[in-house]
């Protein structure tokens, strides 16, 4: 039987924005992890991948998801880092993405990076909505845990409120400033064509019911509109990392974005001297909510569909390659899977 045909494939999520304005928080207060505190200085330096299913999205989404409004299994983030020196990776990250969400720091509002992610969305193409993050830092805020954004704010004091407000506006007028109209996301009837602004907090998790909600909204209209994917054809993926791993030698943390990998599946990566042709010993996925990047207890599994984050296990990975394509061979002659590897690299 097949179980990857009844459902939509599962959008991917990047999560881009400048240092510090709390990109793996947010990921962290939806996941329940403490990835960031864990990180050297809280500096992200690799792209993550974690999948939160769709129970997951409406238990904290609350009434604001309903889940048999959707057909997707879920949403898979990519986490990017902020750092200026990491630009090939928030590219990377970019490029894999179906939808994103932009995260500005309310009251810094747009910074290099910030600027850095929105010409990445803009070449790309992304929708995407802006997290307006850190909304418990305005003077005098009045936290409402896990709440949904209106009823935080009518909460707040009408000084707090002016304040939030003058920030939001000013988020506004940046994303205006840079060629997208833009507004609180209430007021947004077509995502697709305004950016819709998300007030959010990663420590109170005020606005993230609202903030899952809209991005359920907007892949399911994407996926739907403008998704043509056959998610039973050959795998095609990109390689995050390259890591060592106990008992398996050098594997390779891959998000899949098309199509199924199967244990047993001669594949093709790129490498640094030439494309690599081997076949898969191991398919170790993550569990649900876990960070690739931080993972320890995978699980052994015989095949993965688009889209997720999975660890390859295979000999001959050594000299493979972050950001390089993974190509499952199966039915095209493999020169086809070797050819389409190295025009990507
Ligand atoms: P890079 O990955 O290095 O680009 O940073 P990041 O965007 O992932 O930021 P991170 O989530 O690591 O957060 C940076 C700091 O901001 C941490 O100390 C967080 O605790 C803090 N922070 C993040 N979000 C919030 C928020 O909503 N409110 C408050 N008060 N602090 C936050
Ligand atoms: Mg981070």
């Amino acid at each position: 039987e097949d179980t990857h045909t009844d459902t939509l494939r599962t959008p991917i999520v990047a999560v881009l924005g400048h240092v510090d304005h709390g990109k793996t928080s947010l990921l962290d207060e939806i996941r329940g992890s403490a990835v960031s505190e864990a990180e050297a200085g809280a500096i992200t330096q690799h792209i993550g991948a974690t999948d939160i299913p769709l129970d997951t999205i409406s238990r904290m989404a609350g009434e604001l998801v309903i889940p048999d409004d959707f057909d997707l299994p879920g949403l898979l983030f990519i986490d990017t880092p902020g750092h200026h020196s990491f630009s090939t990776l928030r590219a990377r990250g970019g490029a894999l993405a179906d939808i994103a969400v932009l995260v500005v720091d309310v009251n810094d509002g747009f910074q290099p990076q910030t600027e850095e992610a929105i010409d990445i969305l803009r070449r790309t193409g992304t929708p995407f909505v802006v997290a307006a993050n850190k909304i418990d830092t305005t003077p005098g805020w009045n936290p409402q845990e896990g709440e949904p954004i209106q009823r935080s704010m009518e909460a707040q004091s009408e000084r707090a409120m002016s304040m939030l407000n003058e920030n939001l506006y000013e988020i506004i007028g940046q994303l205006s400033d840079a060629g997208f109209s833009a507004d609180l996301y209430w007021r947004v009837q077509d995502f697709q064509k305004n950016i819709g602004v998300v007030p959010v907090s990663a420590i109170t998790a005020e606005g993230v019911p609202d903030l899952l909600a809209v991005l359920m909204g907007l892949s399911q209209r994407f996926m739907k509109e403008e998704m043509a994917i056959d998610v039973n054809g050959p795998g095609e993926g990109t390689v995050l990392e390259v890591k060592d791993e106990r008992g398996f030698g050098a594997t390779v943390d891959t998000v899949v974005y098309d199509g199924v990998i199967e244990n047993g599946d001669e594949i093709v990566v790129g490498g640094q001297e030439e494309p690599i042709v081997t076949e898969v010993r191991a398919l170790l996925q993550p569990r649900p909510l876990a960070e690739i990047r931080t993972e320890k207890q995978f699980e052994k599994v015989a095949s993965v569909g688009a889209a997720a984050g999975v660890k390859i296990a295979a000999p001959d990975l050594d000299d493979a390659m972050a950001g390089a394509p993974v190509r499952v061979v199966r039915d095209k002659p493999l020169d086809d899977a070797i050819a389409e590897v190295k025009a990507e690299l």
